[in-house]
């Protein structure tokens, strides 16, 4: 009954989506030519061989060493204008996509190069009648006055970021670690989303804080918040969007908690689908609503209810969702 056809050509917004994530092999490969850089690997299949793992920590080491084949502007241009063109496949017509600051400027890149990229793909991504933003993740691995320091980096840039965001090893990290750079960032006009990774320890208190004490306006993935039913029905009742990524919970868990995610979404929780790394978790928006649709009981007026949460959990304005909803 759901068929790929249906799935692919059904208006999407993508909400949880990082660009060093859509890193594919191939391009990875050219690059590391192209700027002579070592990888350890010579050929696609060498590289898809180092994409085994089986959790956060072990994803991130692969994901973080990928980055390296990224040196200058027109790379970081060409990785975004890459996944647009995915995105346009995918009939993505709204995407806030994740980047990683401190990713680049730790390998001693200008803030300027990778902004700059990216930003140009932006502009580009109109000609695909994709619309697409950036939002910034802080790492919360790093030290929040690093965080604070890109955030001035980016005062500069600051009208080509719509919001800032919190992703990396969630371990030991919590939000509150950061309520300095997101409390500026609120002053700025940014708008907030953070990572609350599946399964992590504390993860109750970690949404808690997020939610009550930073106050942000969206949680990339989050499905751990079933745990407490208070916080689940409050998050139903003020219309706060879960950005789930069934093929990544897969490859990090073993699961692609699609009972959780479908139980959050008969509650009525604004729940949504998308890829998070889709470069290294097998596969793009589409995918990832297949992945659910094949593998539990899924309706197409489900599949039709998570097209729309994503749009109405986006930050377009009210104008531009009355076109999508
Ligand atoms: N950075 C890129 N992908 C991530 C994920 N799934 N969780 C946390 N940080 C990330
Ligand atoms: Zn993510």
């Amino acid at each position: 009954k759901i068929t790929p056809n249906f799935v692919y050509g059904l208006p999407k917004a993508e909400l949880h989506v990082h660009l060093e994530g859509t890193l594919e092999p191939e391009l990875k490969l050219a690059l590391a030519k192209k700027n002579h850089i070592n990888i350890g690997q010579e050929t696609i299949e060498d590289i898809k061989a180092t994409y085994n793992y089986d959790s956060l920590a072990s994803f991130l080491d692969v994901y973080y060493s990928g980055m390296s084949v990224l040196q200058t502007e027109s790379d970081f241009y060409t990785l975004a204008m890459e996944y647009f063109k995915r995105a346009k496949e995918n009939n993505i017509r709204h995407v806030e996509a994740f980047f990683d600051p401190q990713a680049h400027l730790a390998r001693g890149i200008n803030f300027d190069t990778f902004i700059n990229g990216y930003y140009r793909a932006c502009q580009d991504a109109k000609a695909l009648n994709v619309d697409a933003q950036l939002i910034m993740c802080f790492l919360r691995d790093m030290s929040a006055q690093s965080a604070s320091e890109v955030l001035v980096m980016a005062q500069n840039h600051r009208e080509k970021i719509l919001g800032v965001g919190l992703d990396s090893d969630e371990h030991h990290n919590p939000p509150l670690k950061f309520i300095c750079p997101f409390t500026n960032a609120i002053a700025q006009g940014y708008r907030t989303t953070m990572h609350a990774d599946i399964d992590q320890v504390d993860s109750i208190d970690h949404i808690k804080q997020a939610l009550e004490i930073i106050n942000v306006e969206r949680l990339d993935h989050g499905t751990n918040i079933l745990e407490d039913k208070d916080l689940t029905n409050w998050v139903q009742k003020i219309h706060l969007g879960l950005t789930a990524c069934p093929l990544s919970n897969k490859f990090i868990s073993d699961e692609f908690k699609g009972n959780e995610i479908l139980e959050l979404l008969d509650q009525g929780v604004k729940i949504s689908i998308h890829s998070d790394d889709p470069a290294y978790f097998g596969g793009y928006i589409s995918d990832n609503y297949l992945a659910l649709a094949d593998n539990y009981d899924l309706s197409v007026e489900d599949i039709v209810d998570f097209a729309k949460n994503s749009f109405e959990t986006s930050w377009i304005s009210p104008v531009q969702k009355e076109m999508y909803l």
